[in-house]
């Protein structure tokens, strides 16, 4: 996904645009290969990539070209970054797949100034129906090899591109993307890792007044797409 992409992905899924960065002290937290770190750093102070895995050397390599952009291996439920630096806390598609979501958006949360903001996208509930199915492949998809895995994302990724791939979709999660690679990447991302939950939107929300965050902006349909600013910043 190119930096227009994200940037237009920011913008129709969080309402969010370069300003909302200008000159911010931002962690990208779950940063994989840093997409979207490619697009913030320009117009932020400072970005850190967090990632647990062997993806923080991608993200480190793309955006070896940026001075201001720094890259730091760690695990978000024992992240090695200060408490209460960051003017802007993201974390796309990642919490979900720790041990422990909960605690995981709280320690982002942690992460924030008074007065700073965090964006979440994290997978919701679906109807049990669905997600009967998913658990079901899941329960097999997950102890594949990743190979084997590759294989069954490319083959579901060709099958949505048939007549009755979207229809079938409505039943087996299948990734949407238009272009097949990002659908491969989609449906890769979905029955390959070990932990994935499915959250309550309510619960969520819960999590973050908790942490002393007020909603600032929530996309209307599923998954979980948020901005949270946190209380306490200047008047
Ligand atoms: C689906 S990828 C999303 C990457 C990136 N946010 C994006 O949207 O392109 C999830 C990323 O979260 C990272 N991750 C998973 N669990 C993590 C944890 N506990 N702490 C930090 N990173 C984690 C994975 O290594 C992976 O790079």
């Amino acid at each position: 996904m190119g930096v227009p992409r994200v940037e237009r992905d920011l913008s129709e899924k969080y309402r969010l645009s370069r300003e909302d960065f200008q000159d911010k002290v931002v962690a990208d937290v779950g940063c994989g290969m840093g997409r979207h770190a490619l697009f913030v750093a320009p117009h932020a102070r400072i970005v850190v990539g967090l990632d647990a895995t062997d993806a923080i050397r991608s993200f480190a390599k793309n955006l070896s070209s940026l001075n201001n952009a720094y890259a730091v291996k760690g695990d978000i439920l024992d992240p090695p970054l200060a408490v209460g630096q960051f003017d802007f806390v993201y974390s796309i598609g990642v919490l979900h797949h720790t041990a422990d979501p909960e605690a995981a958006v709280r320690k982002c949360c942690d992460l924030v100034k008074p007065g700073g903001r965090i964006a979440l996208y994290l997978y919701s509930k679906v109807d049990p129906g669905r997600e009967a199915v998913n658990a079901a492949l899941r329960a097999i998809t997950t102890r594949l090899p990743p190979d084997v895995a590759l294989g069954v994302a490319r083959s579901m990724a060709l099958a949505y591109g048939t007549p009755i791939g979207p229809l079938v979709s409505n039943v087996v999660n299948m990734s949407h993307e238009v272009e097949f690679n990002d659908r491969v990447l989609g449906n890769y991302d979905w029955y390959g890792p070990r932990y994935q939950w499915h959250l309550e939107e309510a619960a969520v929300l819960g999590w973050l007044r908790e942490e002393g965050f007020a909603l600032t902006w929530m996309h209307p349909t599923e998954p979980i797409r948020i901005v949270a600013t946190k209380e306490g910043g200047p008047s």
